[in-house]
């Protein structure tokens, strides 16, 4: 029934292989000292109710090291001998949990097709963890993941303290390694650009097939349907995050995800919806009319949201500031209102902290995309924004929003309840912003020409 859109999408990119793993680990490894331990965890299952588990993803930091997805998972790295070893706490091979629950690795399986040295079952953590724990001197572990690793931690620490003075062993510090790990994420390698590339191709076939059947009367919770539908149709794991599907004045609100209202004839719809393809996000917002045919009023309000995502990707270059697609974004827009009348204010007055923009554009205009689709890596280091590199992948997402519902706003009646955002995943390159969604149409002409037609 998709069969056009999975044609669109091409040919399947390949996974991150173990050597890229390996890379990955010797990278972080290099940033340890030889006493270190690396603890890495990732939530438990969680239980939707009696028996009914919610899908379970693991934790960013484990795709990204080893690519393990089971749950009861715990990695952990330790230097023997001046050699780094990886070793994973796994579910171990149980045939009757098997049959029930699916198929295990185990610890064989772990050990000859995963970036991993050692493997343990999970039943022996305990013990295990306690020796390396006795050994090390630094615990790189992120608190507050795992409870079970968390107290593990904290009574080796005070069991050893005792050991440490009179022998000189035991952890002295724990550490979180976010920090050597998120600044290794935010620069994407090939193999992570190809699968990005992926999901945001598959994303935007999801978004020309809820264009396409968009007609008046349509219920918001359809178009999820389908776009939900198409994303495992594609091969994803589903959706990166809940969609947001807003028609009318639910376009103005900025994290709606009801999606269970019509959308009538001379609203305008806004989707935003991404999947999660291979463990990678991608993340963007279209918004279109209704009946398919954008009223004056409405095109005055998307050529100027269209017009400051243009000028705001043309600042995603090598180089430029993280704040400077938000700047030009903001700019394009103070000017557009201006012209249209919304705005009263002279451009600076308009821009500045309490400007009249912020009336209808209160969210920043990216974010970087990744495993998360809020990614990691410090926007800010030592309060400045960071400069952009090659292989950065970040999103630009302006908007406009006329909430007519709004009780602190004097909504322009001509805008009233017009909500348009329009988000885009970029890639920073030495040719430039490298568009990754890009074969989802954004011009009103290409829209028009879309919507209504299925
Ligand atoms: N989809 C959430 C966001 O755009 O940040
Ligand atoms: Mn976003
Ligand atoms: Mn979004």
């Amino acid at each position: 029934m998709w069969d056009d859109s999975l044609q669109a999408v091409g040919a399947e990119p390949a996974s991150i292989g173990n050597d890229e793993f390996r890379a990955r680990q010797a990278r972080l490894f290099s940033q340890l000292r030889p006493n270190d331990l690396l603890i890495i965890t990732a939530p438990h299952e969680s239980t939707r109710s009696n028996d009914v588990h919610y899908p379970y993803r693991t934790s960013s930091e484990m795709m990204y090291l080893c690519g393990w997805e089971d749950p009861e998972a715990v990695f952990c790295a330790f230097n023997e001998e001046g050699v780094w070893k990886s070793l994973l706490f796994v579910q171990p091979k149980d045939l009757l949990k098997e049959i029930w629950e699916g198929r295990r690795p185990g610890v064989v399986g772990a050990v000859k097709d995963w970036p991993i040295d050692i493997a343990y079952p999970h039943d022996e953590l305990e013990d295990n963890l306690s020796q390396l724990l006795v050994q090390c001197s630094r615990v790189f572990v992120k608190l507050g993941v795992d409870e079970n690793i968390d107290s593990l931690v904290e009574n080796e620490m005070k069991r050893n303290s005792r050991a440490r003075q009179k022998f000189g062993t035991g952890p002295v510090s724990i550490v979180d390694p976010s920090f050597q790990i998120n600044e290794l994420r935010l620069r994407k390698s090939d193999g992570e650009i190809a699968i990005m590339r992926h999901s945001a191709k598959i994303a935007s076939q999801a978004h020309i097939q809820a264009m396409a059947n968009t007609k008046p009367g349509v219920g918001e919770w359809q178009l999820e349907g389908i776009i939900e539908g198409l994303f495992k149709y594609c091969r994803t794991s589903g959706i990166a995050y809940p969609c947001i599907i807003g028609s009318g004045d639910n376009a103005t609100v900025l994290h709606y995800t009801v999606n269970d209202d019509t959308c009538d004839d001379g609203e305008v719809l806004l989707i935003d919806a991404g999947c999660e393809y291979k463990g990678y996000a991608s993340d963007i917002t279209r918004s279109w009319p209704v009946n398919g045919k954008f009223s004056d009023a409405q095109a005055e309000i998307y050529q100027i949201v269209l017009d400051s995502q243009l000028a705001a990707i043309d600042e995603c270059r090598i180089g430029n500031s993280y704040d400077a697609p938000h700047i030009a974004a903001r700019r394009v827009l103070a000017e557009g209102l201006i012209k249209l009348g919304v705005i009263k204010q002279g451009l600076d007055e308009a821009l500045s902290a309490d400007g009249e923009l912020n009336t209808w554009y209160m969210h920043n205009t990216g974010h970087w995309l990744g495993l998360d689709v809020h990614d990691v890596g410090i926007y800010r280091p030592d309060g400045e924004a960071r400069l952009l590199e090659e292989g950065m992948v970040l999103t630009v997402e302006p908007g406009l929003y006329f909430g007519a519902w709004r009780p602190d706003v004097d909504c322009p009646e001509r805008y009233a309840n017009i909500g348009i955002r329009i988000e885009d995943d970029v890639l920073v390159t030495k040719d430039g912003p490298d568009v990754l969604s890009s074969d989802c149409p954004k011009t009103i002409d290409n829209i028009e020409s879309i919507v209504g037609t299925a």
